[in-house]
């Protein structure tokens, strides 16, 4: 069955490009960033894992720990970061998952067999500290994703997380946010300090609380 958002992201145990691992306990309490890509060696899988590790410090200002998966084995893996690392001027630090038996692509729902019977989609999951899934997209394999609207995206999570706000279409960090729905107006005045916009009822600003 596939998973939805709220959902408790399944555990389980792999082999990777930097030894045995259990996903729960490489989490520990950070947040996770788990994503597929069809195969190794191949042109658009090269440049996002190479993007990837070219952002390692992005991702741990956040505390987010990534990891990637596909179904290639280790050996390959290996060999393939050499490339990555190569062609992509970085060095790839984060695991990436050899799961020839496609034991997590199944607990995550990564492959749709009507886009390819073998090989993962792109799939992408952000996992909370709590465990629960906090966010899934899926692209095709012939497009790459866009990592800067990933990190857009988990500081939207966190800022939700931490701080009871939204963040309305197109937002980027350091711009206003939205007061969810479910604080009143007078409420939201006394809990953000630096003032509440108030468009319509529902549709209410205050700055970027962690600014
Ligand atoms: C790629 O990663 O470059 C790719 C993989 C499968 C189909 C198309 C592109």
């Amino acid at each position: 069955m596939s998973l939805r958002l709220g959902d408790i992201a399944p555990d389980f145990n792999a082999k990777t490009s930097v030894g045995d691992i259990n996903f729960y306990e490489y989490l520990g309490s950070s947040w996770g960033i788990l994503f597929s890509h069809p195969a190794d060696y191949t042109p658009v899988c090269t440049t996002e894992l190479g993007r990837t590790a070219q952002l390692a410090d992005e991702f741990a200002k956040r505390n987010v720990k990534v990891l990637a998966v596909s179904v290639d084995d280790l050996e390959k893996h290996k060999g393939w970061i050499g490339d990555i690392n190569e062609t992509q001027h970085t060095n790839v630090q984060f695991p990436i998952i050899a799961d020839e038996d496609r034991n997590v692509a199944t607990l995550y729902d990564m492959i749709h067999p009507n886009a390819s019977e073998n090989f993962t989609v792109r799939s992408l999951f952000i996992i909370g500290p709590d465990k629960k899934v906090k966010l899934i997209i899926t692209y095709p394999a012939s497009t790459g994703r866009n990592f800067v609207e990933v990190l857009r995206v988990v500081d939207s999570l966190q800022l939700t997380a931490q701080y009871s706000v939204a963040t309305p279409a197109d937002w980027k960090d350091g711009e206003d946010v939205i007061v969810v729905p479910a604080i009143s107006t007078a409420d939201a005045i006394k809990k953000f300090d630096k003032g509440v916009t108030e468009i319509k009822p529902y549709l209410r600003y205050t700055p970027q609380p962690n600014k």
